[in-house]
């Protein structure tokens, strides 16, 4: 190990480190690569924040090339080096390495077990817990962090109030095939929320705007790429606002989202090969159709879909095909819909409900609309849902006492993040997915 400048350099962010050209800094992370040439190392290192190209010369650093050389991938290391502007590398720079500290060498008989070439997917989810450090997983994970920074911002920005909702639920909010069951104390029964709406309807009802944001859970039986039995969900409520209030505050949230993950995060989108002009693009306002309307676009493209069907995967993509923004669908019939939504006024078939499905075959990211505000109403709906009445005691005191007229979404995140990034499949966004089938590691 040579110590030329080890004590003094700066500790940098590969990130930051353009703004060192000319510099000698320090550099700690892993080494993600390593192409030998006779006397010259090329190695890349990254630290989290991103990949630096390096190269060390056998001449010049003696000590540097011999502890770098033959280092198996992954290996820990504290670099030291000169930052050199460098037009074809990534991020525009590279380090001439001066030093190197190897901090834990990875043995050569136990290589790491991801290799820079292609890996199949069921390899990389078992491995999830390692494919996370390749460049292009840390920037899927770094966009889902700031979409939910920006969305928390936009959230507090507009006057709502974060109100967590409970995990452990006493019934199901989504109809009960999804429920997961959990033996809580004493063998009472408890389920995983499927979503935190009835509990931010009580929180809305004592604060006027609030939002949850958290995990929830289905058991989704289905294998596809949209679906995970654990995924985050941000649910804005809102008492005495309306279906319309709804749709225009979830432009804006997923407007926000987008932009600010544009903004703040190029360096990830390039290295997902994202094309940004797309993202530019959403801003209020999106398009707006009933569900009348999108049945019609369904049946003039040939699909089979009839009136009062609910729409599946595919459905979406053809109706998101007609559009470069997020459509928003409203009123759809209200017996596909979930047992607490507002008939409307002027269609008690239609529930004042509304999804927004994103561009590109992203899907439906949104999903709410008005609540009912009726206490006769809802004990009624209850029963045609077959819901246990005694567990919605609680509920049902919402609209005992002072019940007004009130409205609210759920926006799934990884949806949200999958189409942000441009994934096929939604178990890239979340650090490590929960499907049908795996739960490990
Ligand atoms: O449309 P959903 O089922 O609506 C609700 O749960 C309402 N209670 C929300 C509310 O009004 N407060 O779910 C909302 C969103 C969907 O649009 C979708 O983006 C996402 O949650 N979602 C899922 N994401 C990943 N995996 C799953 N299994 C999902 N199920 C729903
Ligand atoms: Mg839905």
């Amino acid at each position: 190990m040579t110590q030329e400048n080890q004590t003094t350099a700066a500790v940098v962010a590969i990130e930051r480190a353009g703004d060192h050209v000319g510099q000698t800094v320090a550099i700690r992370g892993w080494l993600y690569n390593l192409r030998e040439s006779g006397k010259l190392l090329f190695p890349i290192f990254r630290d989290g924040t991103g990949v630096l190209q390096g190269v060390v010369s056998l001449k010049e650093h003696p000590d540097a090339f011999a502890a770098l050389k033959g280092l198996p991938q992954e290996s820990s290391v504290a670099v030291t080096g000169k930052i050199q502007a460098e037009l074809r590398a990534p991020g525009g720079c590279e380090i001439h390495v001066s030093a190197i500290e190897v901090v834990q060498r990875v043995a050569d008989s136990d290589p790491y077990p991801i290799q820079l070439k292609e890996h199949g997917v069921d390899f990389l989810l078992d491995k999830r817990h390692l494919w996370i450090r390749t460049p292009r997983q840390a920037s899927i994970l770094r966009i889902r962090a700031d979409a939910i920074r920006a969305a928390r911002n936009f959230m507090d920005d507009q006057g709502y109030t974060l109100t967590d909702a409970p995990i452990f639920t006493p019934a199901a909010c989504e109809g009960t095939t999804t429920l997961f069951e959990v033996n809580y104390i004493d063998d009472q029964k408890a389920y995983l929320t499927q979503s935190g709406q009835l509990y931010v309807e009580a929180t809305a009802a004592a604060l006027g705007k609030v939002y949850t944001f958290g995990p929830t859970f289905r058991a989704e039986k289905s294998k596809t790429r949209r679906h995970l039995t654990e995924f985050w969900m941000l649910e804005p409520e809102a008492a005495y606002l309306h279906l319309e209030d709804m749709i225009e505050l979830g432009e804006g949230l997923v407007s926000a989202m987008v932009q600010s993950v544009v903004k703040s995060r190029k360096r990830e989108l390039a290295t997902l090969g994202r094309d940004v002009s797309k993202l530019e693009n959403i801003k209020p306002p999106f398009p707006r159709i009933t569900y009348d309307e999108a049945v019609q676009v369904l049946q003039k493209a040939g699909n089979p879909t009839k009136w009062g069907d609910d729409f599946g995967g595919d459905e979406e993509t053809l109706i998101s095909k007609n559009f470069d923004k997020p459509v928003v669908i409203h009123r759809y019939p209200a017996a596909m819909k979930a047992f607490y939504m507002e008939a409307d006024p002027k269609n008690p078939n239609l529930a004042l409900s509304f999804d927004m499905i994103a561009p590109e075959g992203g899907g439906e990211i949104i999903g709410g609309g008005e609540r009912q505000s009726s206490y006769e109403t809802l004990v009624k709906r209850l029963r045609e849902h077959n819901l246990p009445e005694q567990a919605f005691q609680w509920y049902l005191d919402l609209r005992r006492y002072g019940s007004v007229p009130h409205a609210g979404f759920g926006l799934g995140l990884e949806r949200t993040v999958a189409w942000i990034c441009g994934t096929e499949h939604i178990r890239e966004v979340i650090p490590f997915p929960r499907m049908l089938y795996r739960v490990y590691p």
